[in-house]
């Protein structure tokens, strides 16, 4: 399949090079389009058998499957330029926050099979966790998307009315999690650690930590359970700082941003 990505910025240069370097999709069978001379040369560099183009209709016309990684407010402005090229064969994949099924289907106006794929920033090292949903599509697209990105960390089909909550929660919860992640590290510093140092122990003790969820498969509350000595230092430090509202923020954040 012929696969087209409209817009070479963060996200699309990130989806380019983990399809490449895991061999998920042939180099010949790329197509990326973007209004940036540096975006396209960017996308060279990953292979230079991988078809660039300013041109988006030439890039939709040619492909099975459409990428949009724009801005969400370019997305109208994109769909309405290549519409001509948009046969009801294709599929259409939109990674713009906050852009929903209704808004893509109204743009497009014909039925087609439509999918909004949230990834987060560690796409760009293969580490995405990306959530997908879809609107009339075959289980085969479905099980053919979610496959393409597996290869890029990994990747969930959800129900549509919670995309809004996955981006609160994986999309910008990078952002959170390298705010505890900062809070954590300046900490180290006030006890004597040097800023390198106290970054490592704090970025690995964090790998450390999701690792064990995702290798045992476990809720963080039975793995925080096993660092607990009753009476013991871990304790102290947790009900320290729930007692300034560490829980309570992180729920309150995640709900603050929920847009679609
Ligand atoms: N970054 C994230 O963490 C993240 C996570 C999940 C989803 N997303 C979504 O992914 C999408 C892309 O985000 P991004 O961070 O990759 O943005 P970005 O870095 O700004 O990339 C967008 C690219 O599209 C180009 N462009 C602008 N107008 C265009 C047009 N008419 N046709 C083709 N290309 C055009 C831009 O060129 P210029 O720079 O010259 O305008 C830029 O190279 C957004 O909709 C965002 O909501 C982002």
């Amino acid at each position: 399949m012929q696969i087209a990505i409209i817009g070479a910025g963060n996200i699309g240069q990130a989806i380019a090079g983990g399809f490449i370097r895991n061999k998920a999709v042939e180099p010949e069978k790329l197509i990326v389009s973007d209004v940036c001379e540096a975006s396209l040369a960017a996308i060279q560099k990953i292979d230079s058998n991988i078809t660039t183009t300013k041109n988006n209709k030439e890039a939709a016309a040619k492909a099975s499957m459409l990428i949009l990684a724009v801005k969400p407010w370019l997305v109208q402005a994109v769909l309405f330029d290549i519409a001509k090229e948009i046969s009801d064969d294709k599929i259409i994949v939109s990674c713009a926050a906050g852009i929903d099924f209704d808004f893509l289907s109204h743009t497009i106006d014909k039925q087609i099979a439509l999918f909004r794929v949230m990834p987060n920033t560690a796409i760009s090292i293969g580490e995405s966790m990306t959530l997908i949903a879809s609107q009339d599509t075959s289980k085969a697209q479905d099980d053919f998307v979610v496959s393409l990105f597996s290869k890029l960390g990994k990747a969930l089909l959800i129900s549509d009315n919670l995309m809004g909550a996955a981006t609160s929660v994986a999309s910008c919860g990078i952002a959170y999690a390298l705010r505890y992640l900062r809070a954590s590290t300046v900490g180290a510093v006030e006890l004597g650690f040097t800023p390198e140092t106290a970054s490592l122990l704090v970025a690995q003790t964090m790998k450390g930590a999701a690792a064990l969820m995702l290798t045992n498969q476990t809720h963080p509350e039975i793995e925080i359970d096993k660092v607990t000595t009753p009476g013991g230092w871990t304790i102290k430090g947790l009900n320290e700082m729930e007692a300034h509202g560490f829980s309570n923020a992180v729920i309150k954040g995640l709900k603050a941003n929920r847009n679609s």
